[in-house]
């Protein structure tokens, strides 16, 4: 089968394109990383380059995925090309030894690098694959514009943001029990928000990146990317709320209770007011 009908690159490629559909990938805003498993990765072997790139640093050590293969997005590419050419756009890389280098194995044909975010993505993952016995293979970074309207208004802390947005229909404390860790404003693209917000993923899936974006972790692209649209939801409903001058009624904290013990999902009970 052709690399691009595989189901991982399928599945791929269709974040991309829906991403890009909701709104959340301005220009190059955004990026997306698939930790690909040993089947894919035979799969994919056939198409790979003849000639091997050369190794370059990752910007971050991630010694917990040597030899592991990653499809990635390349920085500076826009989402809304991937499903064109998904060739130029997006690229398999594959992690050294040591994990501190990578080279590009596949795509980014008219050149490129992958995402300037490699850090977070590689990070998060090095956390994720541990903690859930390698079942969590998908990072996504998004730009929804509810989330980031709300990092101006409502306060830049766990306990706060995750109840309110909790609130904003009452299925989100079982879409996200663990509740959304936030990253202060930070610059972007290095070591140092990659630390900032894997720290985060031992506890969270979601770290919102103030006044910046979101990033998802999850085991498949269906529950990541359904888990950014329903933040994205959430933000979307509050900022309705607050824009038709704010809440006059709204769910009861025993509620929140009520639910989880009902669905048995254990949410994280010091977001409540009890
Ligand atoms: P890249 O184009 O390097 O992926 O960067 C986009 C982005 O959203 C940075 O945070
Ligand atoms: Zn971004």
């Amino acid at each position: 089968m052709a690399i691009l009908d595989e189901t991982f690159m399928q599945g791929f490629i269709d974040v991309c394109a829906e991403g890009y559909r909701k709104g959340w990938h301005e220009r190059n805003g955004g990026n997306l990383s698939y930790r690909m498993s040993e089947a894919d990765v035979e799969a994919a072997k056939p198409s790979f380059a003849t000639s091997k790139h050369e190794w370059a640093p990752i910007g971050t050590e991630v010694p917990g995925l040597a030899g592991e293969y990653f499809l990635v997005t390349g920085s500076g590419k826009h989402m809304r090309n991937v499903p064109k050419a998904p060739q130029d756009n997006i690229c398999i890389i594959e992690i050294d030894n040591a994990g501190v280098n990578y080279r590009i194995c596949w795509g980014l044909e008219k050149g490129g690098r992958p995402t300037s975010e490699l850090p977070t993505h590689l990070m998060n993952h090095e956390i994720k694959k541990k903690l859930t016995d390698g079942k969590y293979r998908v990072i996504y970074h998004a730009h929804p514009g509810n989330v980031i309207a709300l990092t101006f208004v409502l306060p830049l802390d766990s306990k706060n943001f995750t109840h309110e947005l909790w609130e904003m229909a009452t299925e989100n404390p079982l879409v996200f029990p663990k509740g959304l860790g936030i990253v202060p404003w930070m610059v972007p693209g290095g070591r140092e928000i990659a630390v900032a917000t894997s720290k985060l993923m031992n506890d969270f899936d979601v770290a919102i990146w103030a006044h910046h974006g979101v990033f998802c972790s999850g085991s498949d692209f269906d529950e990541t990317f359904s888990l950014m649209d329903t933040i994205e939801k959430a933000a979307e409903i509050c900022v309705k709320v607050k824009s038709m001058g704010g809440k006059n009624q709204t769910i009861p904290e025993k509620g929140f209770v009520d639910l989880s013990r009902d669905f048995g999902i254990k949410i994280k009970e010091e977001i409540l007011n009890l």
